[in-house]
C-alpha cells in the first residue's frame, strides 16, 4: 500500500511540475536523488511480528544518522510477503521493476527467499537478508550482491547438540516444520548431537505453517525421550510452547531449540516458555553498554520490547550505512560499496560481528534459559560460528 501511495505522490508532482513548466526538471532530480529502499516482509500470518521488528530495528538504525544514507534522502517501499514462497519472485519483481529500488531488504522465510535470491541474481540489485537463513544463499549460489546480516539455518543448532549432552540429555526428539529452515535446522542440531554423543530417537514435522502439534505431542509422550528439540518461530513457536506445556511434557522432558522458538513470544507464551534452554546469536540480557542502550532506545521509540529480529533489521540497517558513508552516497558504485560491506565490522547489540567470504555473519552463540519473560543468557555456547558456505564461488 504504501509503495502505491508513494508512486502516485511522486506521478502527482510530476503533473503538477509539468504545468508549472520550469520547476519539472528540478523535481524531477530531488526525486531520483533519494536512495530507493524497498522492504519484502512478512506484515500478515505467522511471522508478522517477526516482519515488524525487522524494519523497526531498520529505520532505528537510519535515524540514528538523520534518517539519511551517505548524505541522501531515503524513500521507502513496502511489500508483505505473507511468508508465501508461491509469491516470491513476483513480489521481489514488483519492487525491483515497478518500484526502481537500489536496495531490497527481505526476507524472514527461507521459500520465499528463493524467489527474492532468484530476482536479485537476475538484476544484480542489491538484496540484504535480515533473517531468512536458507544455505545456498551464502552457499552454492553466493553473490556478490547479495548480503546476509542474520545466519545460515543450522548456525543456531551447531551450537545446540553439546550443550543438551553437556546436561545429560542423551536421547532426543527432533521435531519442526517440513521446510527448508526447519530442513536445515536439524542438519545443524543432527551434526552437533550425534558428534556429542546423543542419539536421535525420532524426527517429526508437520507442514508450514500448520500448528496442529496434539498429535506430535501425544507421541513423543510415548517416545518419553530425555529431551526435544525443534524449530519454531513467531506465532506458531508461541502455541507449541503453551501445547507443549498443557500436555505436561515440560515435566519430565527439557525443551531445547534453536533460539527462534523464544523470540518475541514471551508473553505471548506465558510461564508455558519458563526454563526452555536455546541457542542463539543474541540475548536480551547480554550485559553490554551497546545492548543495554539499544534496548532503551528501542523500547522507547517503539514502545515493544526488542527480539533477535530487531537486533538483525538495525543490523541491516548498520552495514547499508557502512556501505553508503564509504562511497558518499553514490551507490551505483557497487565495487567500492560492497568492498566496504564485505569488510565492515559490525558493532550489533549481539556483540561486534563480521561478514564472511560468502557474506554472512561469523557470530558467538549464547547458551540461554528463559526466566520471568527474558532469554537470560548463561553461557557462549560456541565462539565465531562460521557457516562453511560449501560450494560458494563469488562472481
Ligand atoms: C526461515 O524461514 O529461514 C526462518 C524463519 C523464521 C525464523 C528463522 C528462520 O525465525
Amino acid at each position: 500500500m504504501t509503495s502505491r501511495r508513494l508512486v502516485l505522490t511522486r506521478s502527482a508532482a510530476v503533473i503538477g511540475a509539468a504545468s508549472t513548466g520550469l520547476l519539472l526538471p528540478q523535481i524531477v532530480r530531488a526525486q531520483s536523488d533519494k536512495v530507493r529502499v524497498g522492504f519484502m516482509l512478512p506484515y500478515t500470518g505467522t511471522f508478522a511480528q517477526l516482519g515488524v521488528a525487522i524494519e523497526n530495528g531498520f529505520r532505528m538504525a537510519l535515524n540514528e544518522q538523520g534518517g539519511k544514507l551517505g548524505g541522501r534522502e531515503i524513500e521507502f517501499f513496502k511489500v508483505d510477503d505473507e511468508s508465501n514462497p508461491a509469491k516470491g519472485i513476483e513480489n521481489a519483481t514488483r519492487l525491483v521493476q515497478r518500484d526502481n529500488v537500489d536496495v531490497l531488504v527481505g526476507t524472514v522465510h527461507s521459500g520465499v527467499q528463493m524467489g527474492i535470491h532468484k530476482v536479485a541474481r537476475d538484476t544484480g540489485v542489491l538484496n540484504l537478508i535480515p533473517n531468512a537463513g536458507v544455505h545456498i544463499a551464502t552457499r552454492a549460489q553466493c553473490a556478490p550482491n547479495v548480503f546476509r546480516t542474520s545466519f545460515t539455518n543450522s548456525q543456531p543448532t551447531l551450537a545446540l547438540g553439546k550443550a543438551m549432552v553437556d546436561r545429560g540429555h542423551k536421547k532426543a526428539v527432533w521435531i519442526t516444520w517440513n521446510y527448508a529452515a526447519g530442513e536445515e535446522a536439524y542438519e545443524g542440531f543432527e551434526k552437533s548431537y550425534t558428534a556429542a554423543g546423543g542419539t536421535i530417537v525420532k524426527k517429526l514435522g508437520l507442514p508450514f505453517p500448520n500448528v496442529e502439534f496434539q498429535a506430535l505431542l501425544t507421541e513423543i509422550a510415548s517416545l518419553n525421550p530425555d529431551a526435544v528439540a525443534c524449530f519454531f518461530a513467531g506465532g506458531g513457536a508461541a502455541k507449541f510452547l503453551r501445547d507443549f506445556a498443557a500436555a505436561g511434557l515440560n515435566k519430565n522432558i527439557q525443551l531445547y531449540g534453536s533460539g527462534f522458538l523464544t523470540e518475541g513470544v514471551l508473553d505471548a507464551a506465558g510461564d508455558a516458555a519458563n526454563g526452555v534452554l536455546t541457542t542463539m546469536h543474541y540475548s536480551d540480557s547480554l550485559d553490554t553498554p551497546r545492548n543495554k542502550q539499544f534496548r532503551l532506545d528501542y523500547a522507547k521509540t517503539f514502545r515493544a520490547q526488542p527480539d533477535v529480529y530487531a537486533v538483525q533489521g538495525y543490523d541491516t540497517g548498520l552495514l547499508l550505512i557502512k556501505g553508503a558513508n564509504a562511497v558518499k552516497g553514490d551507490i551505483s558504485n557497487k565495487k567500492a560499496l560492497y568492498a566496504a560491506m564485505e569488510g565492515a565490522v559490525i558493532d550489533s547489540p549481539r556483540g561486534k560481528w563480521t561478514m564472511s567470504k560468502a557474506h554472512n555473519p561469523i557470530q558467538d552463540m549464547y547458551l540461554r534459559k528463559v526466566e520471568n519473560k527474558e532469554n537470560k543468557v548463561i553461557g557462549i555456547a560456541a565462539k565465531a560460528v562460521a557457516d562453511p558456505a560449501t560450494g560458494c564461488r563469488m562472481a
